[in-house]
């Protein structure tokens, strides 16, 4: 009978490493791994190598930068999807196309079954297998961190000396790190505890707003129907501008949150997040939406927001009710063009100045000079009508107490 086949989504790391050798001989399967590049700092070369040597049959690496910009970070980005109003969600909008890369891989390679390194009690693993089985339901998922018998990082060191894979020496971190162009998500070690302030040393890419330079800076973000092309007048694509953001924001300390969120599975986690160039595009887009977008739809997408965000969140990105509200926010979309112009400083982002052809804001409706064309006496006969209920209720033996004098 033919050997089972089993894509591992494999990162370098002590765990998917491990997983190689682990899956390979638990399974009796034939390993290939797939790697995706989103944008991490850290270091995939030698990766290839690495999952070789450790028993790999096959190993990919796929640049995914781009795709994961335009294809996932930008839809994120147009629906103003920040889960619990906050988190920008880099790594829950990179968990489905990761999902879609270790489908792609398995059906190439004709295997049997995908595999990750998520942990029983986070949110990654749910994402990995919802996503795996939205587009393959034929493939089987396996989740070896929550079956093998490690029950610590030393019994992983163990099996790993034992069985000649290659670890590096590096002192660990204290922290687990999931990072991307979009951001970077730190927890685990002090920061489990929420009464503690982060220390310094978790931070990865931002400097501390204290010691952000003394010196404001200014930047003009140009967005063409919801989506960022342009910094300071250059256009750039999606990788260009986001690896620009995300360095002039980090050394001004933009981006750094600290939350306490609610998981899928129903835990509170407290993580900290740096994310500064989605901070910086998703407050730049906001400033536009609210020049440009006509009341009632700018009050019902920030619905559409929320829901959005908790289905990204959720796991749900190949969902229909996904794309069906996706398709709303296009078409809220389809207007957001123009500039705005922020300044940047010591942690903080003001707003200078916003534009677009397309800006509903009329200074002649606005303004209070003797420019005004607003007809005042219209409203008189629009506040009857539209106070009319309250009025009515009023009238009658009402149950509501607004603790009117009588
Ligand atoms: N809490 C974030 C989420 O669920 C990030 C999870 C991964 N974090 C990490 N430090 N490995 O999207």
């Amino acid at each position: 009978m033919a050997k089972m086949k089993i894509v591992v989504a494999y990162s370098g790391g002590l765990d998917t490493s491990v997983m190689v050798k682990w899956l390979k001989e638990k399974y009796d399967a034939e390993i290939v791994t797939a790697t995706g590049f989103l944008g991490q700092v850290k270091e995939i070369e030698g990766v290839k190598e690495k999952a070789l040597k450790t028993g790999a049959v096959n190993s990919f690496i796929f640049d995914l930068r781009d795709e994961f910009l335009t294809k996932y970070a930008w839809k994120a980005l147009k629906a103003g999807a920040l889960y619990e109003g906050a988190y920008p969600m880099a790594t829950a909008i990179g968990r489905p196309l990761l999902a879609k890369m270790l489908v792609d891989v398995a059906n190439q390679e004709g295997a049997d079954a995908v595999a990750h390194g998520c942990t029983g009690k986070g949110n990654d693993q749910v994402r990995f297998e919802v996503g795996v089985q939205s587009l393959s339901p034929h493939l089987k998922t396996i989740a070896p961190l929550r079956e093998w018998e490690f029950k610590s990082r030393e019994e992983e060191m163990e099996y790993a000396i034992a069985n000649g894979i290659p670890i590096k020496a590096t002192k660990d971190s204290p922290y687990s790190i999931d990072e991307n162009l979009w951001g970077i998500a730190i927890e685990c070690g002090v920061l489990e505890d929420p009464t503690i302030a982060p220390p310094e040393d978790a931070y990865q890419i931002t400097v501390n707003p204290k010691f952000a330079p003394d010196k404001a800076e200014e930047i003009t973000i140009g967005f063409e129907k919801g989506v960022p092309v342009s910094l300071n007048g250059v256009e750039l694509n999606a990788v260009e501008l986001v690896s620009q953001l995300r360095d002039l924001g980090a050394s001004y300390g933009i981006g750094r949150l600290d939350l306490i969120e609610n998981r899928v599975v129903g835990i509170k986690s407290r993580e900290i997040y740096e994310a500064p160039a989605a901070v910086i595009l998703h407050y730049a887009h906001s400033e536009l939406e609210r020049l440009i977008l006509d009341k009632e739809t700018f009050r019902y997408k920030q619905e559409v927001s929320d829901k959005v965000a908790n289905l990204i969140y959720d796991g749900l990105w190949y969902s229909p009710l996904f794309n069906s509200l996706m398709a709303f926010v296009d078409s809220t979309q389809e207007n957001i063009t123009g500039e705005v112009k922020l300044e940047l400083f010591k942690g903080s982002i003001r707003t200078l100045s916003r534009s677009s052809i397309y800006s509903l804001y009329n200074k002649s409706l606005a303004t209070y000079t003797i420019e005004d064309t607003f007809d005042h006496k219209a409203s008189e006969g629009f506040i009857k009508v539209y106070g009319l209920p309250y009025k009515t209720i009023a009238e009658t033996k009402n149950t509501i107490n607004h603790e009117v004098a009588a």
